[in-house]
């Protein structure tokens, strides 16, 4: 399916990762050189969200996985805090009327115990409409941490494996269907913008192989032209997974 597209360019594509995951980091770098509110970042970070899944959607990508909220964001001002939960309450509001109609489907990956009910709800209902729709996948990383999900993953197999529901043998294959990832293929590619060169407890068990891409535009300024060079980048990367060719 990937051969047909092209990108922003109109150049053909011919190797299109399947999954992309992006850090989404630069918000408030960029609100403040504009002299604004940091929460004006972040409202601009979430429009750039909605563009980008948009532009993976049309050429190809499979899968779209964006860390907006970590485990330890909630230490941020209580104003930061409630300004993205607000965004995020209004992009779930958004993808729930339209996720049918656009072929794309929004999943939420993390801890959602610790959010308001009223995201809770969002949450589930929109993970009920994707799960009756086929189509690009785009998933949300709230009140998510890559170590919390892989000790998370661990505890519920333990649990199913002393009640006799899971395999008393431990495989990767297995353990991966315990994370929040479960049914996803791991991210080709890895994308950082903002500058900053780590993971921060990002999808530690699913980037085991991904190619890394830096890059120091902040977030909300990324374009479609940002990701073609991503791509660019990925496509001339010679992936080994530890093996020689
Ligand atoms: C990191 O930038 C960004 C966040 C912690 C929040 C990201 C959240 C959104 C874009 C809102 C909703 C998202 C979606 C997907 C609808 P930063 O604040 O750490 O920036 P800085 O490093 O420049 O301070």
């Amino acid at each position: 399916m990937n051969e047909k597209k092209t990108n922003s360019a109109g150049e053909r594509l011919d190797r299109v990762p399947r999954h992309i995951a992006i850090i989404l980091d630069g918000n408030g770098r960029w609100a403040k050189k504009r002299g604004l509110p940091r929460t004006a970042g972040h409202a601009a970070g979430a429009e750039t969200f909605r563009k980008i899944a948009l532009y993976c959607r049309d050429i190809g990508v499979e899968y779209l996985t964006v860390y907006a909220f970590s485990t330890e964001n909630w230490k941020r001002p209580d104003s930061e805090v409630k300004t993205i939960m607000r965004l995020l309450d209004k992009y779930l509001r958004e993808a729930i009327d339209t996720m049918e109609r656009d072929g794309m489907k929004m999943r939420i990956f993390g801890d959602v115990s610790g959010l308001s009910p009223e995201l809770r709800a969002l949450a589930a209902e929109t993970d009920g409409i994707a799960d009756r729709i086929d189509g690009f996948q785009a998933n949300i990383c709230l009140n998510y941490g890559g170590r919390d999900e892989i000790v998370r993953a661990a505890r519920r197999w333990a649990e199913d494996a002393a009640a006799g529901r899971a395999d008393g043998e431990l495989t990767e294959e297995l353990f991966s269907r315990y994370l929040y990832s479960a049914n996803v293929p791991d991210p080709d590619l890895l994308i950082r913008p903002g500058g900053e060169q780590r993971l921060s407890n990002f999808l530690l068990w699913q980037c085991a192989y991904a190619e890394f891409y830096f890059t120091d535009v902040l977030w909300p300024d990324f374009t479609k032209e940002e990701l073609d060079k991503a791509i660019e980048v990925y496509r001339s990367r010679d992936r080994r997974y530890g093996g020689v060719k």
